[in-house]
């Protein structure tokens, strides 16, 4: 079974991790790939897609989103994380190729409303780009087949947040976006640092990628450098966590992970803002702020293991062809 999925995203050094294991898995057809500010600016970003589209020469259509989030103030690009123009040490090259003239909310609506039922939206930066077609067009709700979200933190097995204590990145930069998603009735699943947080990427994994994908294990190597310099320096590891790919392993294999039922709303305001809370059992209150929104699933497990392995088996099957 082929997915036909739209990835919305903010590359990113994760994000270009996941968008090769997008392009190179045989079960998922990359339509198109839209872009949204969050780890680099909106420009560094779409030319970050376009140089990968133009690199790997993938039919996905790549078409520019959101500069800013709805309301809140701007926190800014993550230069921390994945450097200055969102790819680490590796700058992108010339691009000869454009983007979609359309937004990409438009883009996302018109290619939703042409394919009722087929397109599965995945999500791997802030949630602008989807809050914005759901504003323009609410009735793309019944028209996708199922929206994946990487972002939040639920505080299952000790993972509350990482840009703040209580909040994720995604969903800090747009918290009111992401309550819109969250709220809206269509099917989510919300792919966490629950779940991506127990993946890990360790320095020697990623060096058997280098040896063994081929020219994109050795572009997967070269752009995780800087990555692993801010997580050996800031966070003490060897390696990093699994956040965007693992976006990707749940729409190839959902059984990777466990999930929780249960509406989910964020904080859009005070020092929590960006943190994100479901309401997972049946109990009464005389005030619920998630009553009557639809029932959302949470990542509370992952088998890390054969996510690992689905991820490094895909890139080497891939990586003998490039
Ligand atoms: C998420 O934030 C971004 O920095 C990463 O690309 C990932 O999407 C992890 O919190
Ligand atoms: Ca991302």
């Amino acid at each position: 079974m082929t997915h036909k999925i739209i990835l919305d995203t903010d590359p990113g050094i994760d994000d270009a991790m996941a968008i090769l294991f997008a392009e190179a898995h045989p079960a998922i057809d990359l339509l198109a790939i839209t872009t949204v500010f969050g780890n680099a600016t909106i420009e560094n970003g779409t030319r970050n897609a376009l140089w990968l589209k133009q690199k790997y020469g993938m039919k996905a259509d790549v078409a520019q989103g959101a500069a800013a989030p709805l309301r809140r103030e701007p926190v800014g690009p993550t230069t921390v994380v994945h450097g200055p123009s969102g790819l680490g040490d590796v700058e992108a090259g010339e691009v000869t190729i454009s983007a979609d003239p359309r937004p990409a909310w438009q883009y996302i609506v018109e290619a939703v409303k042409a394919a009722p039922g087929e397109i599965t939206l995945v999500t791997i930066g802030p949630l602008t780009n989807l809050a914005l077609a759901l504003q323009e067009a609410p009735e793309i709700t019944g028209l996708v087949k199922q929206v994946v979200v990487m972002g939040g933190a639920f505080g299952v097995n000790g993972h509350r947040g990482n840009v703040t204590p209580y909040a994720e990145a995604n969903i800090h930069d747009d918290p009111e976006a992401a309550d819109v998603v969250f709220t809206a009735p269509w099917p989510v699943v919300i792919i966490g640092l629950d779940v991506t947080q127990q993946s890990f990427f360790s320095s020697r994994y990623l060096d058997a990628l280098r040896d063994e994908a081929g020219e994109p294990g050795r572009f997967l190597w070269a752009v995780s450098r800087f990555y692993l310099r801010f997580y050996s320096e800031r966070i003490g590891l060897d390696g990093c966590h699994v956040h965007d790919p693992s976006a990707i392993a749940y729409v190839i294999d959902p059984t990777l992970f466990t999930l929780r039922e249960g509406p989910v709303r964020v904080i859009d305001g005070g020092p929590a803002i960006g943190h994100t809370l479901q309401k997972f059992d049946d109990k009464a209150h005389p005030h619920d702020e998630w009553a009557g929104y639809p029932a959302q699933r949470v990542g509370v497990a992952v088998r890390d293991q054969a996510l690992l392995a689905l991820y490094r088996e895909t890139l080497v099957a891939w990586g003998k062809d490039c």
